[in-house]
């Protein structure tokens, strides 16, 4: 399947464990399908969520701990290099007060997310297990590559889940925006699930030269890493970063693509971003109506908030627990409940 895939090292990382359930016309189809054959794809997503028990929508409270970066991928804005914001890094007890809000408010998941930060992690590993045992909540981490012994650490001391992102399954255009190797992302995406986490993964929809023959290869990828989460995203051009000039990418490709992941994997969580808010107003509604079930609700406070600028401070929409309520109730579903 993937054989297309130039990267030799890549190989021996994925092992096509499944067959793909649709073939590449399908696929192509799928991700082209506008107007009533959209429509159609989003009601049998609808309806492969249903079927799985999986319509009640999860809630996460994501703290956005540093923004301190090693990388410098070029859609970011909190790229290593980029002067243009202000630096910083939460202490533990900033982590746990924000954590403890995130509980009071009914969110049974504490997300950290950060910069891909070496110095955070001795803190990250003192606060998992607090939040595990002080306040009884699930821990999700999104912080980017790590030695395969800090996955094992942090899954040892309670971490429940990770998202990696592969950012796109071609070698070339992953290298391209990323500027490291796709084989390495992969090889730490396999670590984390050995480690025992669950992993979530997924694309970006619009990077520059990718065609939609790279999206049925994202798909591919994410069926070949069976993952407990997935998800797709539409590229944001980014203030004061190489990308910035760039074209956004297009929200009905990513709708679809979200589809087609909840009809491949009706467990798995499927969020629904705040980018697709950002990009047009109910998109975020339009992904749960195009099968997502999970949606995370913004606990940084706005003085980090405003220098945590993945997408630059005007290019963010910050998603509210009212503003999530409000489209659950719209679209027919409930909150999930949290035990
Ligand atoms: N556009 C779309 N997605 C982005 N991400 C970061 N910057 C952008 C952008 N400009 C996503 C990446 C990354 C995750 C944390 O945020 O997929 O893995």
């Amino acid at each position: 399947m993937l054989d297309n895939v130039a990267d030799p090292k890549f190989e021996t990382a994925v092992r096509s464990p499944v067959a793909p359930r649709f073939s590449r016309d399908e696929l192509r189809a799928m991700l082209l399908a506008r107007g009533d054959a959209q429509q159609d794809l989003f009601a049998r997503a609808r309806e492969a969520r249903h079927l799985a028990g999986a319509d009640d929508v999860k809630l996460r409270g994501v703290i956005e701990l540093t923004n301190y970066c090693q990388k410098t991928c070029d859609y970011c804005a909190i790229r290593a290099g980029n002067k243009a914001i202000h630096r910083y890094r939460m202490t533990a007890d900033n982590i746990m007060a924000l954590a403890e809000g995130i509980r009071e408010a009914g969110i049974g998941t504490v997300f950290l997310q950060g910069g891909q930060d070496p110095r955070t992690d001795t803190m990250i590993s003192a606060v998992i297990p607090r939040i595990r045992q002080e306040l009884g909540c699930e821990v999700l981490l999104c912080l980017g590559e790590k030695p395969r012994a800090v996955y094992e650490e942090w899954a040892a001391l309670g971490a429940t889940s990770y998202i990696l992102k592969f950012e796109s399954s071609s070698p070339e255009l992953y290298h391209q925006v990323v500027r490291t190797s796709l084989a390495k992302r992969i090889d730490c995406i396999r670590w984390i699930k050995a480690a025992g986490m669950e992993i979530g993964t997924g694309n970006i929809v619009g990077l520059p030269n990718q065609t939609i023959e790279h999206l049925i290869d994202d798909i591919l990828l994410a069926e070949d890493l069976q993952p407990d989460f997935v998800s797709s995203s539409p590229f944001i051009p980014n203030e004061g970063t190489p990308l910035e000039t760039i074209n956004e990418g297009d929200v009905d490709a990513t709708l679809n693509t979200m589809a087609i992941y909840r009809i491949l994997f009706p467990r798995a969580l499927v969020p629904t971003v705040s980018a697709l808010e950002k990009l047009r107003g109910g998109g975020q509604l339009a992904g749960l109506q195009a099968g997502a079930n999970v949606i995370t609700i913004n606990f940084t406070p706005k003085d980090f908030r405003d220098q945590y600028a993945i997408y630059s401070a005007k290019n963010r929409f910050i998603v509210s627990g009212g503003h999530a309520k409000q489209i659950i109730a719209e679209a027919g579903l409930t909150i999930r409940p949290t035990h």
